[in-house]
């Protein structure tokens, strides 16, 4: 790593809460690659938690409302776009939050018991985040169950899969048997590598990046920024606690690799959602708020697949993860103009860079 990278790594770390409000994402991601080289144990994690604490009641959402409300006025499609991410966000944190105690209970030793315990601390944060956000910003008035309860059916059918069936039926079954380190290597996959390390990073790349281009909501911004940063420590948690499951035995490894083989279709189709319909189309967005689908996907399968390399998956297994991962969302995007009768936003980035695909 460059000088200049370690200093933008050193000064997302030490940022505080009100200097992460223009912290760029690309620069918190430099801050992830940094931990992944640098392999921190939990401990080391746990130390940095206490440094970047920080509290949801000091985000300020005046100017988020406003600017919100301003988003009716020429931009609707855009505002649906936000609210549509938003509602996945919101609902995600709360299912991690729900799913993740039987990991913290069942951890192999002590140190990770006690990072897992700041985690826990943090999924609520980002819970109590969004439910905060969506009352005084977006409007759904009601605390967090009744907010939870009115945007739960607002997901997508490849979310359901993961969020509400895979992901809780593998922390049950290390709540069931506590001592199945197998089922905990397992659960650790599909939170911190799928759920966590693939789409987490992806979605948050890309609604910071747009709310950045915007110029609107500080309040968001600056909490979410935060979340991102604390996702930084979970993901590079989780890669160190697979890695060392595959020092322990080479077969905990397999174990990764099936469970990411089994859960790839959804993930990349939780991030292409065919059967959500994009709420303006290509051609009348703000073309500096136009995103890429071709990037998006790249970058979902580059966030994976650099994380299962460094804790020690094949080159082989990695580029068949990457083979399948792009024809999943070339599938998904077919699917979508099944559904909906029009084209994908894709074929509108061929037509200008035919390169692309
Ligand atoms: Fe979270
Ligand atoms: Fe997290």
């Amino acid at each position: 790593m460059t000088d200049s990278l370690r200093t933008t790594a050193e000064r997302v770390e030490r940022a505080t809460l009100g200097e992460l409000r223009d912290v760029h994402i690309d620069d918190v991601y430099v801050q992830m690659d940094y931990l992944l080289q640098a392999r921190p144990t939990p401990l080391d994690l746990y130390n940095r938690w206490e440094d970047q604490n920080w509290s949801t009641q000091k985000l300020d959402f005046s100017e988020d409302r406003a600017h919100w409300e301003g988003l009716a006025l020429g931009l609707e499609g855009v505002r649906t776009e936000l609210q549509q991410t938003f509602t996945l966000f919101f609902i995600g944190e709360q299912a991690v939050t729900d799913t993740l105690s039987p990991l913290v209970h069942a951890a192999p030793d002590e140190p990770s018991r006690i990072f897992l315990s700041t985690q826990l601390v943090d999924e609520a944060r980002h819970s109590v985040f969004f439910s905060r956000f969506f009352k005084e910003v977006v409007g759904i008035e009601g605390g967090l169950p009744e907010a939870l309860a009115s945007l739960r059916d607002r997901t997508v059918d490849a979310f359901r899969v993961i969020f509400d069936a895979d992901l809780v039926e593998a922390t049950e079954r290390v709540r069931k048997n506590p001592h199945d380190y197998g089922a905990w290597v397992e659960g650790i996959t599909i939170y911190h590598l799928v759920v966590e390390g693939m789409l987490a990073l992806t979605g948050q790349k890309y609604l910071l990046g747009l709310i950045r281009e915007m110029g609107i909501l500080p309040g968001f911004y600056t909490g979410f920024t935060a979340v991102a940063r604390d996702e930084s420590r979970h993901v590079n948690f989780g890669v160190r606690a697979l890695m060392e499951a595959g020092v322990r035995d080479r077969s905990n490894l397999e174990r990764v690799e099936s469970t990411i083989f089994r859960l790839l279709e959804a993930a990349c189709r939780i991030v292409a959602a065919p059967d959500r319909r994009y709420a303006i189309a290509p051609e009348d967005t703000p073309p500096n708020l136009l995103i890429n689908p071709y990037e998006v996907r790249t970058f979902s399968l580059v966030s994976l697949t650099k994380r299962l390399r460094t804790l020690g998956l094949t080159s082989q297994a990695c580029d068949e993860i990457s083979k399948r991962g792009n024809l999943f969302y070339e599938n998904a995007w077919n699917e979508y103009e099944d559904i909906h009768g029009e084209e994908h936003p894709r074929r509108f980035f061929d037509r200008f860079a035919p390169a692309a695909t």
